[in-house]
């Protein structure tokens, strides 16, 4: 299986299907699809890295007989390793890791490309960008968490887009392959600040799955989504 090629699809869009109604997530998925999606975004949640349990590997088996975009997965769990070839083999795309619970990162990633899926690691709001200054050039994604893990309908948290910024100067200057991606409390109305701070991939659920009209939400995305990179990132990586 050849990687998913990250680079031509920016900006892009991963809705989290966390807030979703999961007795119709076939609807949910076919309404990501048909409105622009660019990945699903699956959180997995354990309740033990973070105060709340989701779902696991039937449901990732189940969304990926659903839909031919590639599968965003994010390990909100302790131990992650232990579970990284489970998840490629229920069908994810790509596997994030929290870096907070991942003592042997390096080894993780190289497991994740192994395995043939890209590989992501995650930070929580208070963690550090030295905390993956090593990892950084061998990852495929960094997933910036702009709240705190665990729950949809959250609040961004405006001081990390300070770190957005200087992970994007970091990213830029040493000419790495990764992604960024930001996860926790986008919607129309802030993502053009994401993207403006240097964020590539957007994630997004609730501000989708509790509109009265989550297609107009991810039309609206998109638009704010084009307008932001075309004024602020247009010398990136060839985003449409
Ligand atoms: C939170 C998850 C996020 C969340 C996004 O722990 O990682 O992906 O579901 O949902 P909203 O957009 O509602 O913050
Ligand atoms: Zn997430």
């Amino acid at each position: 299986m050849s990687m998913v090629d990250l680079r031509s699809r920016l900006p892009a869009l991963a809705p989290s299907i966390l807030d979703a109604d999961f007795a119709c997530l076939a609807d949910a998925v076919r309404l990501l699809e048909a409105h622009g999606a660019d990945f699903i975004h699956l959180d997995v949640m354990d309740g033990r890295f973070v105060p709340n349990i989701s779902f696991g590997l039937p449901v990732v088996s189940a969304v990926r007989r659903l839909t031919r975009l590639p599968l965003d997965v994010h390990l909100m769990i302790v131990e992650p390793e232990r579970y990284v070839e489970a998840f490629i083999e229920a069908g994810a795309t790509i596997v994030t890791v929290h870096a907070e619970v991942s003592p042997h990162l390096h080894r993780t990633v190289q497991l994740i490309h192994e395995h043939g899926a890209r590989a992501g690691v995650a930070l929580n709001p208070a963690t550090p960008l030295a905390l993956i200054e090593e990892i950084l050039p061998f990852v495929d994604v960094v997933l910036v968490m702009t709240v705190n893990p665990g729950f949809g309908g959250q609040t961004l948290i405006p001081s990390v887009l300070q770190k957005v910024r200087r992970l994007r100067a970091r990213i830029d200057e040493q000419r790495l392959p990764a992604v960024i991606e930001i996860d926790g409390g986008i919607k129309p109305s802030n993502v053009g600040a994401g993207i403006a701070a240097g964020a590539d991939v957007l994630v997004t659920g609730s501000a989708v799955f509790h509109a009265d009209d989550p297609a107009a939400v991810l039309h609206a995305l998109r638009t704010e989504a084009q307008r932001a990179w075309l004024a602020h990132r247009s010398g990136s990586s060839d985003g449409d």
